[in-house]
């Protein structure tokens, strides 16, 4: 079966690559990669990385590479559509019916964008209807403690439990099945169309713009799946898209609030707390993180008590730090989650822990000593090392020694000895990155037999300046754009090897398509050998410093050049073969 890709990047984003591969191999953190001995060929010392915000991984010794498909295609020894729906269990996400596979080409944003806001004043007229929607009135009401007020400023909604009531409703305002389907507002199944939403309060999506991107419907008791959302549509991209960002973005450039779920933020706004947003039940994306970075300074993270949400935190702070951003953690004590706590403990209770929440180091350093029993000396060592671990990722000095000095209190250890062990790891972590290095350099020696491309060895010139084109293809989108609008002439018959041939037109194809490039949607089409060499061609390229567009501008003529050359010389020969065959008849013409 052929998944849509809105469904393969839905399976992606819900993967955490690092939880994955730790099934497999022991991670070890280095920068803002993580390294392993590679699972796919016997090594001593780790060249298998993954870097989590790319949610890639590679292997400097055998070359192996790819996403978190490739990974399971090669761990479980899958076939792509079974790592997929591997991939699939392990997130609980339904796989999509053979006839919901359609894709909803031809529909344009703008319709869909109509449809949804359509929808959405159906969903909550539904909501306020007498008799329709006295239950979902009862959840939200009493159930949730959330006002008339605060329910109409979301623009709440209920959609009822039958099967045809929003398409008689949208016929009517003249939208036709392929368009609901396109916009995830109707699903079929047999050739039959019905609601997509049934029995569900409504959380319409919308965008800093005011547009109703998509919805998300949650049941109203304990039965599962608790949450449905719209899969992503021409109108809306789930991995970069916040919830309640369209209030939250006039009220706090000083600092947002970043919880888990719909309902945190609904409560935290009824409070007053209206900087609070939230991902759409998916890990926080660099894009997100960009987001952010767009609209404020500071970002306080309130996830879920519980274990996954402190695991999903620090995951979070890592990713928005790498943009720059000043990071926070809050953790609601004695509540499960922001929204619990208010309704326990009121708004100003929740404000003062909010002035008080954790620095990323702080919140790291608590969740270390909570493990442990520091009266015990075994314990003490151990949150010693950990924590010495934790000191030694900052590369300013200056906060190092601030948080050594932090620690030596509550470890009752004195400063320096403390200090030497972190600058024992860093010395460490410092000589294990220069082996790795010349690890890659030998790795970047070619292999003699090349399998994946087998041309590569008789059109040695023509295959370097594809690789060069298509690791810069890879790279940059903006690349991809100058080919696709034709600023620089390059099209698939200037490739000579047919496998780099194909991954240029895989890689346009994807870039012209509705969902644009992304690495995952390679899988489909090459074998997890082949995608270890394209990750290659992208991991190599990425390693040099200058590929800005007058370095591709040069590799697509130095490609052309080498077409051209090898063309002439197979002419060359094709002309003397000719010459022979001539000379030859002659001789033949003169003998006879
Ligand atoms: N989510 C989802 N699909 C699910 C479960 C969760 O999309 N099956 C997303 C939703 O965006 C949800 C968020 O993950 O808001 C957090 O999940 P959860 O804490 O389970 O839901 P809440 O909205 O916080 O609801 P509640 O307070 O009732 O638990
Ligand atoms: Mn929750």
């Amino acid at each position: 079966m052929r998944f849509p890709e809105s469904f393969i990047q839905e399976v992606v984003d819900r993967t955490d690559i690092e939880e994955l591969v730790s099934r497999y191999v022991t991670l070890k953190r280095s920068g803002s990669n993580l390294v392993a001995c590679c699972p796919f060929h016997s090594e001593k010392t780790p060249s298998f990385t993954v870097t989590p915000a790319k949610k890639m991984f590679f292997c400097f010794g055998c070359h192996a590479g790819g996403s978190v498909i490739t990974f399971v295609q090669k761990a479980e020894n899958l076939d792509f559509p079974e790592a997929v729906e591997f991939l699939a269990n392990r997130a609980g996400l339904p796989l999509p019916k053979e006839s919901d596979v359609k894709e909803e080409h031809g529909v344009p944003r703008r319709r869909i964008l109509d449809a949804n806001l359509e929808a959405a004043k159906f969903f909550r007229a539904c909501l306020f209807d007498e008799e329709l929607g006295r239950e979902a009135r009862d959840y939200l009401f009493n159930k949730r403690g959330l006002s008339e007020a605060t329910i109409k400023h979301f623009g709440l909604g209920f959609a009822p439990n039958q099967f045809h009531m929003l398409l008689d409703y949208m016929h009517g305002k003249g939208f036709r099945d392929e368009e609901l389907v396109a916009a995830c507002l109707a699903g079929q199944k047999n050739g039959r169309t019905y609601d997509y939403f049934r029995n569900r309060v409504i959380f319409p999506i919308i965008d800093p713009a005011g547009q109703v991107v998509a919805f998300g419907g949650r049941v109203m008791d304990d039965s599962k799946p608790k949450y449905l959302n719209s899969s992503d549509t021409a109108a809306f991209k789930k991995s970069r898209q916040l919830f309640a960002l369209n209030f939250a973005k006039n009220c706090s450039s000083e600092r947002m609030i970043l919880c888990e779920g719909y309902l945190d933020v609904i409560a935290l706004h009824q409070a007053g707390f209206e900087s609070a947003v939230a991902t759409l039940g998916t890990a926080i994306t660099p894009e997100h993180a960009r987001i952010f970075s767009k609209y404020t300074q500071q970002v306080v993270i309130s996830y879920d008590a519980d274990e996954a949400g402190q695991n999903a935190a620090e995951k979070a702070m890592r990713i928005l730090g790498d943009v720059g951003m000043e990071v926070r953690v809050l953790k609601v004590p004695d509540a499960k989650d922001p929204d619990e706590f208010i309704r326990k403990y009121g708004a100003d209770r929740f404000r003062s822990i909010l002035e008080e929440s954790k620095t990323g180091f702080e919140h790291k350093a608590d969740r270390i000593f909570s493990k442990y029993d520091l009266s015990l000396t075994s314990d003490r060592i151990r949150a010693t090392s950990e924590i010495c671990a934790v000191i030694a990722d900052y590369p300013s000095a200056v906060e190092r020694e601030i948080y050594l000095s932090d620690v030596s209190k509550r470890l009752g250890l004195p400063t320096d000895v403390l200090k030497n062990s972190v600058e024992q790891i860093r010395r460490k972590r410092a000589r294990d990155y220069k082996a790795t290095e010349s690890r890659e350099a030998q790795a970047t020696l070619k292999n003699f037999r090349d399998t994946v491309n087998p041309e590569a060895a008789q059109h040695l010139h023509a295959a370097a300046a594809e690789e060069a084109v298509l690791g810069l293809l890879l790279l940059y989108s903006e690349y991809r754009t100058i080919v696709e609008r034709g600023e620089i002439a390059l099209d698939s018959t200037c490739f000579l090897t047919e496998f780099h041939r194909r991954v240029f037109e895989a890689v346009m194809e994807l870039h012209r398509s509705e969902y644009g490039f992304r690495f995952e949607f390679l899988d489909e089409r090459f074998t997890p050998e082949e995608v270890g060499r394209i990750k290659r061609l992208e991991v190599e390229r990425s390693k040099l410093t200058n590929n800005g567009l007058e370095v591709f501008r040069s590799a697509v003529n130095a490609l052309k050049n080498s077409k051209e050359k090898e063309t002439a010389a197979e002419e060359d020969l094709t002309a003397r073969i000719e010459r022979l065959r001539s000379k030859k008849q002659e001789k033949q013409h003169k003998e006879g």
